[in-house]
Formats: structure tokens, C-alpha cells, sequence
């Protein structure tokens, strides 16, 4: 019987919400009911898995994102964004009666704080994640593991599917805000592709330090590609074809919100045209440096071309 082609390249699956951004030299809070004025202020597309899709469309690949919202204000916000990007909706659930949930980003230039309402965060559960909606996709991301423990505890089962019918998997943990660093990824590990930790998740994964020696530590597998992010730093990584490193690409930074995100979708980008190990990795690290141009997470996504560009020398 022939196979149906993929819907999609991508599936990305996980933290599909708003950021409510406060910026400006101070945006402290005082308690006892002091009201404070702040600079700037802005609802924008947050999340991991919403922002790594929009980097995904960015560079031309047939894109879906599966995460819950609530069939609410925000929910709608964040679907039509989405959209405009050209990423499907269409196999997210939308949750009745449930609230989407969101993060406030507290941001002082350098610095930043956080605090998240999980609401719709962690629903996602196996209704969500059938055989149809799996077998559309070549690739399937999650995002944010850690922030959404009921998926965390479906994923061994997801992924030895997924392993069974040859789509590729990967995961990016992002923070831990339990501070405990578990929740059986370690496991989970032998049957993912691709990992892509941030070098202070990498370190509190593997309790070593510098990317390279994080991502040799994480990388013991037969089969995870580990590629370890390092912001100004540039990346490492390391798997079953050995180890590479990548300096950053010079750019004007305007921001660095996301680049994690736009670094994963470069390269997922290589890891679908099956290029060797350095040049996924390279491809990535000048996603991530481009997505920096611009402010908020997903204004300065760059297209495949322009990365070729930066590549090539030619920006
Ligand atoms: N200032 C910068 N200059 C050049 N490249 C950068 C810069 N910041 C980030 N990058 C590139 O983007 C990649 C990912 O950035 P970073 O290490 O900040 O990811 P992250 O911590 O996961 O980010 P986030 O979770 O906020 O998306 C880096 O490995 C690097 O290649
Ligand atoms: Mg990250």
C-alpha cells in the first residue's frame, strides 16, 4: 500500500502561549498597592514550542504546533498569530472552559523575570496526541518538558511510536523551575534524536560545565544528537558522528528572547535534509544569531536564505 505523504516537516509540541512583556530601566513591582508607570509594554507570541514554529515557517518548512489553549481571548491571540506566520492550528486543542495560560516578562534590558500562569499549559494529554495527528508530521519537537509533567509522562509511549514508523523525535527542555532536573528525561534520552539544551540546562543535567563537556557528557547514546546553545558563545554538540563546535556569528543584537528557539529550528532545518553534523550545527547558530536583530522573540526569524546568506558571508 503506498504511504501517505507528510502533511507536515514539523510538529512541534508543547508551550503554546502569550508573553505580556513590561520593559524599561525599572520594572520592579512594590507591594502595598503602589502603582508604577513602565516604559514599554506589549503582548507578543511567547512560549518554546510557539516560538520554535514560527522559526520553522520562517525558513520554509511545512510547520504544525500542537498545544492547548482556552477558547479565550489569549487562545485566539496566540492561534491568529500563528497563523499569520504560517504555521497550522489546526490539530491544537482548544480547551472549554479552560484558561490559556500565559507569562508576565518583567525585562530590564539585560535582565528579565518571570512569572507564569500554567492554565492551559500542562493540558495536553493523549487525546491530543493520536495516530493521525502523529503520523501527519516527518519531525516531531517538544518544547518546555519540564513545564508539562502529564506530557512528560506520555512521551516514552509517543516516542516509541513515533521511533516505530521512523519519524524523528526531538526535545528541548528549557528550565527547570522545580530546580530538580528529572522527571525521567535521562531516560527518555535513548529514544530521542535530537537534544537541545541551553548550556546552564545541559550543566544542571549533566553536572558538567562548558558546553562542549555538557554536551559530550548528555550525548553517551546510540542515537541523540546533543547540541548545546551558549548565547554569545556560540554552540556545541555532540552524538553518534562525533563532536562539533560553532562561533557565534557576529550581529547586532537587539534581543536574545527566542534564539534558543530559532537555534532549535535551524537545526531541525538540517537535521530533515540529513546534512552531516558541523553544518546542521552551523546552520543553527547563525539562526539563532539572526533571530537577535530584532526586539521580542520572533520579529527577526530569519528565512532560510538569509541564514545561507549569513553563511556565506554576504550580511
Ligand atoms: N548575542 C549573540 N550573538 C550571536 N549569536 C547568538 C547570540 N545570542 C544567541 N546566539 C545564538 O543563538 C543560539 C541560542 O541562543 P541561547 O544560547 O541564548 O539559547 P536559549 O538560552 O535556549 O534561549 P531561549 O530559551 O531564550 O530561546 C546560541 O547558541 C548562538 O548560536
Ligand atoms: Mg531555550
Amino acid at each position: 500500500m503506498p504511504v501517505a505523504p507528510h502533511r507536515f516537516d514539523v510538529m512541534v509540541v508543547g508551550d503554546f502561549n502569550p508573553d505580556i512583556v513590561l520593559a524599561g530601566p525599572d520594572v520592579r513591582p512594590e507591594f502595598d498597592q503602589h502603582e508604577k508607570l513602565v516604559a514599554d509594554g506589549a503582548l507578543v507570541v511567547g512560549g518554546s514550542a510557539s516560538i520554535t514554529a514560527c522559526a520553522c515557517a520562517r525558513l520554509g518548512l511545512r510547520t504544525a504546533v500542537v498545544g492547548a489553549t482556552g477558547d479565550d481571548a489569549l487562545g485566539r491571540f496566540m492561534r491568529d498569530r500563528l497563523n499569520e506566520q504560517g504555521v497550522d492550528t489546526s490539530l491544537a486543542p482548544v480547551l472549554d472552559g479552560e484558561r490559556t495560560g500565559f507569562s508576565v516578562v518583567l525585562s530590564e534590558g539585560a535582565d528579565r523575570a518571570i512569572l507564569t500562569y500554567p492554565g492551559t499549559i500542562d493540558r495536553l494529554d493523549a487525546a491530543h496526541l493520536g495516530t493521525d495527528v502523529l503520523a501527519s508530521a516527518r519531525h516531531v519537537h517538544v518544547a518546555s518538558y519540564f513545564l508539562q509533567p502529564r506530557l512528560a509522562a506520555l512521551l516514552p509511549m509517543v516516542f516509541r511510536a513515533l521511533n516505530d514508523r521512523g519519524t524523528t523525535v526531538s526535545v528541548d527542555p528549557n528550565w527547570d523551575p522545580s530546580g530538580e532536573w528529572d522527571m525521567g528525561l535521562a531516560r527518555l534520552l535513548d529514544q530521542v534524536d535530537v537534544f537541545l539544551p541551553n548550556r546552564a540546562e545541559a550543566a544542571a543535567l549533566s553536572g558538567a560545565t562548558g558546553a562542549d563537556g555538557a554536551a559530550a557528557a548528555l550525548a553517551t547514546g546510540r542515537r541523540c544528537v546533543v547540541a548545546v546553545k551558549d548565547g554569545g558563545n556560540g554552540a556545541s554538540a555532540a552524538g553518534p558522528e562525533g563532536r562539533a563546535s560553532c562561533p557565534p556569528f557576529p550581529v547586532q543584537t537587539v534581543d536574545a528572547t527566542g534564539a534558543g528557539d530559532a537555534f532549535d529550528a535551524g537545526f531541525l532545518y538540517g537535521h530533515l535534509a540529513g546534512w552531516p553534523l558541523e553544518e546542521r550545527l552551523r546552520f543553527a547558530c547563525a539562526a539563532g544569531a539572526l533571530s537577535t536583530r530584532g526586539l521580542g522573540a520572533t520579529a527577526a526569524q530569519a528565512s532560510a536564505a538569509e541564514v545561507q546568506a549569513l553563511l556565506a558571508g554576504q550580511l
